[in-house]
């Protein structure tokens, strides 16, 4: 699983989704945070993933479930959410380790014991995970690459949605949201074409409005400032 030679050529060509991987120095407490704490919190790809059946317990002990944030941002989502379901274990992943270390630091002070981290390319994660392992998964806000040239760098696209489709369990919810329409028009294409998974919206009300269990994040924040309408999308895995 995940490591046949298909897989691995598309993971050689996969165009990079994400901007920037580092801003600001880190300081001493977040030197520490990266170097002691997240060896611990990371997700071991080099090692096999367990079964879907008990990766939940192997990632948290205790855990039912697993949900999977992917481009966390700043965290705010991951933890809110984090904090609600501590019988759930979160798969954050984010490149930028301005956010890794955002979320390493609310691991610490607020003792949360039900995340695990990958600060790399989050396609690496599920091409690692078992089949039917996920029950939940969020995409919120992507990278939009508005530019036309880079398009292509998108990251919720056909070649994305096909390895959830593998991880997801049938009745599994993904959640992706974006204050781009453009954006919001070609993965609702890009959905309807692949077919394994459905859009659950009856009406405009559906994707106009987020829902109290899916709190806001820094990057919607600023869409809000500065006028843009957003779009909720909830799709369920066939
Ligand atoms: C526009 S930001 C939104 C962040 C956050 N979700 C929010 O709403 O505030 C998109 C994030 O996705 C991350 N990202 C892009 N491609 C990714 C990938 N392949 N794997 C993991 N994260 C990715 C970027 O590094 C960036 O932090």
């Amino acid at each position: 699983m995940g490591n046949d030679d298909d897989s691995v050529h598309a993971a050689i060509h996969e165009l990079r989704s994400f901007g920037r991987r580092s801003g600001r120095t880190l300081n001493a407490r977040q030197t520490r945070l990266v170097e002691d704490l997240l060896p611990k919190v990371r997700l071991p790809l080099h090692s096999p993933s367990s079964g879907a059946e008990e990766l939940a317990r192997v990632l948290v002990p205790g855990a039912q479930r697993v949900w999977l944030e992917i481009g966390f941002g700043g965290g705010e989502h991951l933890v809110a959410q984090a904090r609600s379901h501590p019988d759930v274990a979160f798969i954050g992943c984010e490149p930028f380790i301005d956010g890794v270390v955002k979320v390493l630091s609310a691991i610490e002070d607020q003792a949360i014991a039900n995340i695990r981290l990958f600060d790399d390319d989050a396609r690496d994660v599920v091409r690692w995970l078992p089949a039917a392992a996920i029950d939940r998964a969020f995409i919120l806000f992507p990278d939009p690459w508005p530019k036309t040239r880079h398009r292509k760098r998108r990251l919720v696209s056909a070649q994305t949605l096909a390895l959830l489709a593998r991880v997801m369990r049938t009745g599994a919810e993904l959640r992706v949201a974006t204050d781009i329409g453009d954006y919001a028009r070609t993965i609702l294409e890009a959905v309807h074409n692949q077919r394994a998974f459905r859009w659950t919206a009856t009406g405009p009300q559906d994707w106009r409005i987020q829902g109290d269990d899916w709190p806001v994040t820094r990057y919607q924040q600023k869409a809000i400032r500065e006028g843009r309408r957003s779009y909720f999308l909830r799709f369920v895995r066939d």
